[in-house]
């Protein structure tokens, strides 16, 4: 029998209990999404070869795909504004086309260029934490946090004013305001859109030499592309880096033993953000929507073109098979195999300024608050259960 899709998590620490089940069924089950039916991918191995497929599409456009966010019927409005929204979202692109876009950005995150970015981060996680603490003992992490640093890092990287990152961080906190209605939503990220339209057209007049600077350079984008790429930058780093933050802290908090061992080696941050990324993939299928473009056997079961697929990243990370003992929280595993980040052409292309971020984060946090501690329970905990990428809305903290 085919499994309703999407399936809502239940607990901050896991993944939908069903997946366990479905992932014991087989590689590949039938699952009903709103636009029709769909594979969905459960293990690890598999996971990796649809990601990393020939003759498998992420692009909305080919027929049969299924669309993950967006429902079925859209006003002449929407329509026109995705089409806008469109041009130089390179994730939603195959290759050849997608590969023009990816080589241009790849030289601006490799590890170098995070290692020279890691100061400017530095400075802005003490800058909001002395702003927690000079209004102590009590701060709500995901605001004060976890919102707050994406978007600002997002501002360094772009070079945005700082006369305008007050604009630039109500609008994308808004934008991805899970209490907001969707009207305000598609405002605030109309008003970024214009916002990195003025930047980009400030940037061609005196181009510097900063990743902005460096794509006009390069003379390989349109105005239009420029733009597209600078949104997808700021939407594809900011809901996932932010909703970590405050999962990761509990996750430490909740392991004490662990979090001890951490303060005592820092050199194993990085591992450890590994594992909490595994352990909690945020995205799960959200980006993983997929169709077929060719007949294909994968795990066994044929798949025909025109069939659509959703890659359950978060199930693939529990997988029995790829992680021993997968449930348990475990900084010491060595789990950098994950598919947090996905696999293949799009494999996030952010994803070492997210380690990056995550580790001076969560070190710094530990180090300068050594008595933090969250002031409810976990049943108490309010988390985005229905929502698209996986976090918590509030977290309240003491120290
Ligand atoms: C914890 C934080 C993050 C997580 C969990 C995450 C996760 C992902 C995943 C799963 C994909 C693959 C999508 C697919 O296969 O279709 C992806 C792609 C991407 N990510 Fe991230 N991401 C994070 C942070 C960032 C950051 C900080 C940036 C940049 C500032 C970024 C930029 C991108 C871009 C541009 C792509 C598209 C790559 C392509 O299509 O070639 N991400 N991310």
């Amino acid at each position: 029998m085919a499994e309703t899709f999407p399936v809502p998590r239940t607990c901050p620490f896991a993944p939908p209990p069903e997946y366990e089940h479905m992932r014991e069924q087989a590689p590949l089950v039938r699952g009903t999404h709103r636009d029709g039916e769909v594979w969905l991918v459960t293990r690890h191995a598999e996971a990796k070869q649809v990601l990393a497929g020939s003759g498998i599409s992420t692009n909305p456009a080919s027929p049969g795909h299924p669309n993950a966010i967006t429902s079925g019927t859209r006003s002449p409005e929407e329509i026109a504004a995705l089409e806008a929204f469109s041009i130089g979202h390179f994730i939603d692109l195959d290759p050849p086309e997608h590969g023009r876009f990816r080589r241009l950005l790849i030289p601006e995150f490799t590890v170098r260029r995070m290692r020279e970015l890691r100061p400017g981060i530095q400075r802005l996680v003490d800058q909001l934490i002395d702003d927690m603490l000079a209004k102590g003992p009590e701060a709500e992490l995901v605001e004060a946090f976890g919102l707050a640093l994406p978007s600002l890092v997002i501002c360094q990287l772009l070079g945005v004013p700082y006369a305008d990152r007050e604009f630039f961080q109500s609008r994308t906190r808004t934008m991805i305001d899970p209490t907001a209605d969707s009207q305000t939503r598609w405002g605030a990220m109309s008003e970024l859109r214009s916002f990195l339209d003025g930047l980009v057209t400030g940037a061609e007049a005196a181009p510097e030499d900063d990743l902005l600077g460096r794509l006009i350079g390069s003379g390989q984008l349109t105005h239009d592309e420029l733009v597209g790429v600078i949104f997808l930058l700021l939407v594809a780093g900011h809901e996932t880096t932010a909703n970590m933050l405050p999962l990761s802290v509990l996750t430490l908090l909740r392991h004490p033993g662990q979090l001890a061992a951490l303060r005592e080696n820092p050199g194993k941050w990085p591992m450890a953000v590994d594992e909490l990324l595994r352990y909690h993939s945020v995205v799960d299928w959200v980006a993983f929507d997929r169709v077929a473009t060719e007949d294909q056997e994968i795990g066994g079961q044929q798949v025909r073109k025109g069939e659509g697929i959703f890659v359950l990243g978060a199930s693939a990370n529990r997988d029995e098979r790829a992680f021993e003992r997968p449930d348990e929280f475990d900084v010491e595993r060595g789990a950098r195999h994950h598919v947090a980040f996905g696999y293949g052409v799009h494999q996030c292309l952010g994803q070492n300024l997210a380690r990056a971020e995550l580790e001076i984060a969560l070190r710094t946090l530990f180090e300068r608050i050594p008595d933090l501690r969250v002031t409810v329970s976990d049943e108490d905990l309010s988390a985005k259960y229905d929502g698209a990428i996986f976090g918590l809305k509030a977290m309240p903290v003491a120290w």
